[in-house]
Parts: C-alpha cells; sequence; structure tokens
C-alpha cells in the first residue's frame, strides 16, 4: 500500500492506526523536516519532536543540557509564551550552525511538523525527509522495498501545503514501480502528478504556496525559503526511533 496524508486533520487517525508493519515518511518542508534534517547533517547528536510548549519544558527538566528549540506563527518561542523561558533557537534551518548544534541534543516544537512525527511513532520506521536529503530517503526505501508506505505531509496550518505535497509525489514517483496499481491509493497519484507536472518549475511554484509567501513576507525568514528548496545538498537517511528521537 502506497498512501499520501495531506493535512494535520489526519495526524489523529494515523496515531489511532497500527503501524507496526508500515514505513512513514514524514515532510514538512517549510520548515520543520528540513530544519531537523539540517541540525544532523551540521552535528546534532539528536533530536526530540514534541506536539506542545509544555511537553517541550518538561523534557528540558530531563535533559537539562539540551537547547529548547522551535516556532509558534513561525517565530522563536519567548518567555511570554512560556511563562519565563527563552528558547535557544527558532526553526530556521540558517540557525543551526555546526558551531550552534555540534554534539547537542534538541528539544523541539513546531506548529505541525512535529505533531506529525509524534503521529507515527508507533510505526515500524518513520523517516524524516526534506528536498535536502529526498535521494538519501529514496535510496533507503528502495532499498527495504516496504509493503506498507505512508508519505505524511505536514500541511499549512490545517489545510494541505503544496511544498509538502510535491516533496510526497517525488517520493511516490521513484517508488511508483515498487507497487502495484491495486495497492496505490489515489492520495499517491494526485502528489505523483503534481510532481510530475511542476518538478521543473519547483522554486518558481512554491514561492506562489501559503507557507512560502508568509515566510517570504518576513525579511528575517525569507531566506529559509531557497535554503529549504536546495536539493540533495545532505546524503543522510534520518529517522525516529522508537524512544522518540531522530537521529
Ligand atoms: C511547522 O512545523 O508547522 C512549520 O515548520 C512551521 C514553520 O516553521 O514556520
Amino acid at each position: 500500500m502506497l498512501k499520501v496524508t495531506f493535512t494535520p486533520a489526519e495526524f489523529e487517525a494515523l496515531a489511532r492506526t497500527d503501524l507496526s508493519q508500515t514505513t512513514c515518511v514524514v515532510f514538512d518542508i517549510l520548515r520543520a523536516t528540513s530544519t531537523m534534517v539540517t541540525a544532523l547533517a551540521n552535528g546534532a547528536e539528536r533530536i526530540r519532536p514534541v506536539a506542545t510548549i509544555q511537553e517541550a519544558l518538561e523534557q528540558k527538566a530531563g535533559h537539562p543540557e539540551a537547547l529548547l528549540c522551535g516556532e509558534r506563527l513561525g517565530r522563536r518561542i519567548t518567555a511570554e509564551q512560556t511563562k519565563g523561558t527563552d528558547f535557544d533557537l527558532g526553526n530556521s534551518p540558517r540557525e543551526y550552525t555546526a558551531e550552534i548544534v555540534t554534539g547537542k541534543s534538541l528539544i523541539t516544537t513546531t506548529t505541525n511538523g512535529t505533531r506529525a512525527l509524534r503521529a507515527c511513532l508507533g510505526a515500524q520506521e518513520v523517516l524524516v525527509s526534506s528536498f535536502l536529503n529526498l535521494q538519501a530517503t529514496i535510496d533507503q526505501l528502495r532499498n527495504n522495498h516496504p509493503k506498507q508506505l505512508v508519505l505524511v505531509c505536514g500541511g499549512t496550518h490545517e489545510e494541505a501545503a503544496f511544498e509538502d505535497a510535491l516533496a510526497a509525489g517525488a517520493i511516490a514517483d521513484a517508488v511508483w514501480d515498487l507497487f502495484t496499481e491495486r495497492t496505490t491509493e489515489d492520495s499517491a497519484q494526485i502528489s505523483r502528478s503534481l510532481w510530475q507536472a511542476y518538478r521543473d518549475s519547483l522554486n518558481d511554484s512554491i514561492q506562489h504556496a501559503l507557507n512560502a509567501r508568509r515566510l517570504l513576507a518576513v525579511p528575517e525568514l525569507a531566506a529559509d525559503v531557497d535554503c529549504c528548496l536546495q536539493m540533495n545538498t545532505i546524503d543522510q537517511v534520518v529517522r525516529l526511533d522508537p524512544q522518540g528521537w531522530i537521529r
């Protein structure tokens, strides 16, 4: 079975599904999974994605050495939102330099991306993907040939996100021959068709997506869009382990 989930409304159903025989690939291109992949490539030891600010603070109490990371409304979380604790980093991949993250544990909460990851926690394998490490993800899937593959899009607000659907389509296209028509859901065909239509004009088409427009409108975040649209700059398979750490 090959399918794609497009919206956050599907996270809850996913969390209730028996995923023990399923591989999930999670995308939040702008920007959560792109940032996580960048952080690990730049030497972060591990990343704990959590759904809420409260959970992030609780995790920090158990891991005082960890950096607190993430965003709400695209911005770093501040003391006003936590009753006293300023987070160390926001959700821009450009903040996660080797200088700042090498050897560090990170605890992160973002609007949709970390919720998507938490929903997949019971899966046989959870891969964390982005355009940055797309080919590494594809190679891993082709080697492992999962019988059940769910491509999970983070979305924008509570809606589908164009850039996530495109990335899911790129994966669907690359593993299409591993599945039969009977085991391929329409959601996979939809995203694959989108990828085939826009693969040659990726940057131009994504500039018009809501998430990109939101980031481009904020001068200090605008460069994140191009940064997250780089293709295959990181040759690393990234996984969420059963203990809830991304490595
Ligand atoms: C999210 O997790 O919803 C996003 O990555 C939002 C963002 O970084 O702006």
